[in-house]
């Protein structure tokens, strides 16, 4: 069994542990969180497992093989830093820091580390959705000629700004980062040019929407839309989320309601559909990879690598700083945003809601 430790119990820790204990090759042997709530329910979700309050505890503890790193950006680049000088390896939630350049320096760090023997990953789940790589393998079929546009957006009642993770920015770099890392995914290239227009919803002051379009530098054009501002308050919540790949010849699209996603091709010889089970974060598949790695000597192909989060994170960063130079109008009013964080205080089913010991995340 490998044994891991995991450092931070709020909503994405308690999925880890789900995935752990699921996996059939993980031992958690430990449980840290500040909160004496989170600790507490660690406790009876995996009552064999030592709670703590302090990280330096699993940090230090040599038995541990594999540290989970769910707290948030601000507190990863030591953990990050420790758990490598101790001869671990690390899954850790994205961004990797708060700067960019903590997240370059991690990035060399791993790659330093990787030589040793150990692997670092972040999850980077997008890139783990059966639903993307379907969608890559159709569009490099031949099925729609020659990929030329890509179509991205993510919409969601989702976290209102100032109900956590600030030090992981504005939605578009919380969330928007993983559509990022997208575009770069399908067209297997960089980004060239980019324009973004957002809007301080709320009048907020920061952007919490923003759209961005542009060319990548093999001349895919692309846009990309994201924003936690669709619907907070309307009685019935829902989101919108889909990919479309425009080819020469054909086209893909995806769309999903976080249960199921359907992917459709238009192709020049066939049409498909498939529809299967969302998969949610695609933890089990991260933590797989992993398991995969460390008991052949060998890493996963396709383990997600620091520097595919740090470079979406770059992007998302200067895709915001675009916008802030152009037009930045102000929409709706801080009332209306506390109306929103007053509902989704006592929401107990919806979009990205922070976990409030709640065992059902
Ligand atoms: N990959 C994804 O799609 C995805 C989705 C959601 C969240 N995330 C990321 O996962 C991370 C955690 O998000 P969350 O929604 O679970 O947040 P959360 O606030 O629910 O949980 C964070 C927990 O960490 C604890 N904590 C913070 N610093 C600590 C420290 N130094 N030592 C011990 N405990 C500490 C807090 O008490 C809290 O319980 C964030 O970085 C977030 O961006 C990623």
């Amino acid at each position: 069994m490998i044994t891991v430790g995991i450092i931070g119990f709020g909503r994405m820790g308690r999925c880890y542990l789900k995935a752990f204990q699921a996996d059939g090759r993980y031992h958690v042997t430990y449980i840290c969180d500040h909160n004496e709530d989170c600790r507490r329910l660690a406790q009876e979700l995996q009552p064999d497992a030592t709670i703590v309050e302090d990280e330096q505890l699993v940090l230090a503890d040599s038995s541990v093989q594999v540290v989970a790193l769910c707290t948030l950006c601000d507190a990863r680049p030591a953990e990050i830093r420790r758990a490598l000088a101790a001869g671990k390896h690390v899954i850790t939630e994205k961004p990797l820091a708060d700067t960019i350049d903590q997240e370059w320096e991690l990035v060399d760090l791993a790659e330093k580390a990787e030589q040793r023997g150990l692997y670092c990953t972040v999850n980077m789940y997008l890139q783990n959705a059966w639903y993307h790589h379907e969608m890559r393998r159709m569009a490099e079929s031949g099925e729609i000629g020659q990929l030329a546009i890509m179509r991205i957006c993510h919409m969601t009642p989702g976290l209102a700004p100032g109900e956590g993770h600030e030090a992981e920015g504005p939605s578009f770099h919380d969330c928007g980062m993983h559509y990022v890392g997208l575009a770069r995914f399908f067209s297997r290239s960089d980004f060239k040019t980019w324009h973004a227009q957002a809007l301080r919803m709320w009048s907020w002051k920061d952007p919490w929407w923003l759209q961005v379009h542009g060319t990548m530098q093999n001349d895919i054009v692309f846009d990309i839309t994201q924003g936690f501002v669709y619907g907070q308050l309307s009685k019935d919540q829902t989101h919108t989320s889909y990919v479309e790949l425009i080819g020469t010849q054909g086209f893909c699209r995806m769309t999903h309601d976080f249960h199921t996603a359907v992917v459709e091709l238009r192709g020049v010889s066939r049409t498909e559909r498939i529809e299967r089970p969302h998969g949610g974060k695609n933890i089990d598949i991260l933590i797989g990879q992993m398991a995969e790695s460390i008991l052949s000597g060998h890493r996963h192909p396709s383990m997600p690598e620091f520097r595919c989060s740090a470079t979406a994170s770059d992007y998302s960063w200067r895709m915001l700083d675009d916008a802030r130079l152009h037009d930045l109008p102000a929409i709706g009013t801080l009332d209306e945003l506390e109306s929103i964080r007053e509902r989704r205080r006592n929401l107990t089913n919806g979009y990205g809601l922070l976990p409030r010991n709640n065992k059902n995340v």
